[in-house]
């Protein structure tokens, strides 16, 4: 029997992180099937109680409470190192919790891309999320280069919507000389294609380049190795499967290879300066190191708080036993959605569970047919990218089988 013949219902009574819906606050309305985790993650309901633990403690120390708070706010980001470094497998020295996604991808550039007359290319995936492409583009002018002649961007063999990863590797040989930097997303936004990132980061290395991640839609949503894997740097946010709040901050990684070179360039502030001699306030910078020596501002307490509730929960669940959720769960979803004869849509999205996430992207084959608000207006939150696909993410902390399976009737029904 597989899991399409097997209800919905046993599925969710032998799962054993059915448990961890009942730590969610779902959005209101009756039995809302909420499948856009991978956008903005539910609140976790300690997360008040979190954030109202440092208000109180604001009301009453003021100043004081950057040393006397329950959890002091001077080492406040360190609280997250160990939990945020085991979500994407790194070494809790190659990990910082700080600012948010597109301004630490910009401190890491600074860092890891040194253009020269011959080596000045960077490679990313086409239609990478808008804000990367505008980082590197503007990254590259800012050295004075030109996009048309420095922007490599990875297209898929014509008629398809993926990468093939022999594809990837064989344009970063073509063009190996000249390639300063790979930039990929871990998971793409639109596509849900999960990237083989050891095979990629090897390809990067052996022509002399350097790898970097945008890990948006992979943190919290695949079993990532960044230490194993060599990858040189990633960041990514917070407030999709990390459930961390709206503008949540987000994370970094940089290899531990790279964690005492201080002679690359970098954008410096007092945050990654040496604790020791931090408030002695003197003009010499002197740079922590690892990922910390990144950090430039004191952390935002309340939103760490709010985070730090969510990854108390990662560390309960662990990446290893949601993954396995997670396999089923959009494994059951794509089954159930195939079965739908006839329908005006197709899945996107690989078919093969390493090549994806919770995801799954429906592109519409009309897209003025309203598929979405028809969906909208029956209780499922999904959404819309442009030209033509709903994506659709059912997370393995907070969505059940049954929420797969009510979809699938919905679905059915709004294409009927
Ligand atoms: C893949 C990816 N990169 C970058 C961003 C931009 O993030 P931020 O607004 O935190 O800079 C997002 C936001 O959704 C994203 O999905």
């Amino acid at each position: 029997m597989n899991d399409a013949q097997v209800s919905a219902a046993e599925m969710d009574a032998g799962d054993p992180l059915r448990f961890f819906r009942d730590r969610f606050h779902f959005p209101e309305g009756s039995d809302p099937i909420y499948f856009t985790g991978n956008s903005l993650g539910l609140m976790p309901k300690k997360a008040r109680e979190y954030v109202d633990q440092e208000l109180d403690d604001w009301s009453r120390l003021a100043v004081e409470g950057h040393i006397h708070a329950k959890n002091p706010w001077l080492p406040y980001h360190e609280f997250l190192t160990e939990p945020m470094a085991r979500v994407v497998g790194a070494l809790p020295s190659e990990t910082v919790v700080m600012n948010a996604l597109t301004v630490n991808l910009h401190l890491l550039l600074v860092s890891f891309y040194r253009p020269t007359t011959e080596r000045h290319k960077i490679v990313i995936e086409r239609g990478a999320f808008p804000s990367d492409h505008y980082a590197v583009e503007s990254q590259i002018r800012f050295h004075g280069f030109d996009p048309a002649a420095s922007l490599v961007e990875l297209t898929p063999r014509e008629g398809e919507s993926n990468l093939r990863t022999d594809d990837i590797v064989a344009a970063i040989e073509r063009d190996g000389p000249s390639i300063a930097l790979v930039l990929l997303g871990g998971v793409n936004y639109y596509t849900g294609q999960a990237f083989e990132m050891e095979t990629i980061t090897e390809a990067g290395h052996k022509v002399g380049a350097v790898v970097g991640f945008d890990l948006a839609h992979a943190a919290g949503n695949l079993e990532l190795r960044m230490h194993d894997w060599n990858v040189d740097f990633a960041c990514w946010c917070s407030y999709k499967y990390l459930n961390g709040g709206p503008g949540a901050v987000g994370g970094v990684f940089v290899h531990e290879r790279h964690a005492t070179s201080f002679d690359l360039p970098r954008f410096a502030g007092w945050w990654g300066n040496n604790k020791q001699t931090r408030f002695l306030m003197g003009p010499n910078f002197e740079c922590l190191p690892g990922a910390e020596g990144w950090q430039l501002s004191n952390p935002p307490i309340l939103q760490m708080a709010a985070l730090r509730a969510s990854l108390e929960i990662f560390e309960e669940a662990g990446m290893p036993a949601l993954r396995k959720k997670s396999e089923r769960l959009t494994g059951y979803l794509e089954s159930l959605i195939n079965e739908i004869q006839g329908a005006p849509i197709e899945i996107i999205t690989p078919q093969d569970p390493a090549q994806r996430g919770c995801q799954l992207s429906i592109r519409v084959k009309d897209p003025k047919s309203g598929l979405l608000d028809k969906l909208a207006t029956r209780g499922v939150f999904a959404d819309w990218r442009e030209p033509d696909v709903i994506r659709v993410a059912p997370t393995p902390l907070y969505n059940s089988f049954s929420d797969v399976h009510r979809f699938a009737e919905i679905l059915k029904e709004c294409l009927a």
